[in-house]
């Protein structure tokens, strides 16, 4: 059966498009109808099977944690791993490495109607970089696309990598339409791969182009709340004060963050919300920080002196440090979560060496509808705040 939003008279009459002419694409010139409102506002909410890949991530964690919140949604969340999080859904454990694997274990999902696609491996090498990630989706969509005949919508997560904010400093603030940086970079492939497999097909895609995501998940690589709140915990245990731990220019640089839950809530706008069809879209917390006025707040949360700044390397001068984690765990009564698996050195380097601002603008998002924000000094609190009640860091 085709999608509904195809199909249905009432999306293809008096589309309100809220004034974002410039919105306005060659697929929403093909598709007139599809630009406009969601489906819960156009008055029929079909029945939607979401399928998270990556659901033990810190995106696809925070996904499905969001969709078994809000109710409406059958949900499968796929990972190697089982997903810690409660709720009503089922989790198939599948390699998406492995066409085989992913054909026994999921050639049976007929009914699923939307993709979440948060799957992510890392790997040093550029071509196994690209080719491993990209790998994961098609094995997915190739498995998905030909038994789903009410497939709907492909969301792929992607990043501010994608304008080479890894690469040095880059055009900001930064736009979805800002030429690309020369290539390997697999959000690219995957993208392009995407569009390509969507043309003369009744599902859509978008994709979501968020930076330092904040939240939690186990064994999550990226994640910067960790990161900070691990490396607090440590120097406080060793007596010392927070130095920020990066370059001068990063000190004084602009900086974006985005919460996890914010960026769930924007997947899920995207994925159903018509003029969001075959869109990409910048999504951060929407506002800026610099370092050097957040980092003496900071310290202040953990009961800390903010300290000079001082550049370490993170991986080099933290990889002795898991006999301190330990004493902390036992001292405060905290999980027994693994040291490795708690906190991403490298990932602190990523974040603290760039001495550029690191800035997307947010307004197209905004102009198609999306106008959440967060204060992202608040948003450490909270987190923090969550992430203490849960015994991952001291109090
Ligand atoms: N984290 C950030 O700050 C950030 C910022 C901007 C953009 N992004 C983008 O967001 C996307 C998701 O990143 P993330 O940070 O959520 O990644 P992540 O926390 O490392 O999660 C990766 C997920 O992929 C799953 N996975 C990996 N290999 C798999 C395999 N062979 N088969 C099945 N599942 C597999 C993992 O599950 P199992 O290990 O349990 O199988 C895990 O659930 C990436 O494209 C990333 O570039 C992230």
């Amino acid at each position: 059966m085709p999608a509904m939003r195809r199909t249905c008279s009432t999306c293809h009459n008096g589309v309100e498009q809220d004034g974002e002419s410039a919105g306005k694409t060659d697929f929403q010139e093909m598709f007139p109808g599809a630009a406009g409102k969601t489906e819960v506002e156009s008055g029929h909410v079909a029945k939607k099977k979401a399928l998270i890949a990556g659901a033990t991530g810190v995106v696809g964690r925070n996904l499905l944690k969001h969709l078994v919140e809000i109710g409406g949604w059958d949900i499968v969340a796929l990972s190697r791993r089982r997903p810690d999080v409660t709720g009503p859904y089922e989790h198939i454990a599948v390699d998406l490495m492995d066409p085989a694997n992913c054909k026994a274990q999921l050639g049976a999902l007929s009914d699923v109607t939307h993709i979440f696609f948060a799957a992510y491996v890392e790997k040093p090498d550029l071509t196994d970089w690209v080719n491993s990630n990209v790998t994961m989706l098609r094995n997915l969509v190739e498995t998905i696309e030909p038994v789903a005949g009410g497939l709907q919508h492909i969301h792929a997560m992607h990043g501010t990598k994608w304008y080479g904010s890894h690469l040095g400093p880059f055009k900001t603030p930064a736009r979805e339409n800002d030429t690309r940086h020369m290539p390997p970079n697999f959000y690219y492939d995957q993208w392009d791969y995407l569009v390509e497999q969507q043309k003369g097909k009744d599902w859509t895609c978008s994709s979501a182009r968020p930076h330092a995501i904040s939240g939690f998940a186990v064994g999550n690589p990226m994640n910067l709340t960790m990161v900070i709140s691990v490396y607090a915990a440590i120097s406080k245990e060793l007596g010392m004060p927070l130095c920020h731990p990066g370059t001068a220019g990063n000190y004084s640089a602009l900086y974006q963050c985005t919460d996890s839950g914010l960026l769930a809530r924007a997947m899920v706008w995207m994925a159903t919300t018509p003029a969001c069809a075959n869109e990409a879209f910048n999504i951060t917390n929407g506002d800026l920080i610099r370092w050097e006025n957040t980092w003496p707040k900071i310290a202040d949360y953990f009961g800390m002196e903010a300290g000079p700044r001082r550049q370490i390397n993170l991986a080099k001068y933290m990889a002795d440090k898991g006999p301190v984690w330990e004493r902390i765990v036992a001292k405060h009564g905290l999980q027994p979560i693994p040291y490795q698996q708690i906190v991403s050195w490298p990932y602190g380097d990523h974040v603290f060496t760039p001495g550029y601002d690191i800035i997307s603008d947010t307004g197209k998002a905004r102009r198609f509808g999306f106008h959440e924000s967060i204060d992202t000094e608040d948003m450490f609190f909270r987190l923090w705040d969550q992430f203490r009640e849960a015994k991952i860091i001291p109090a």
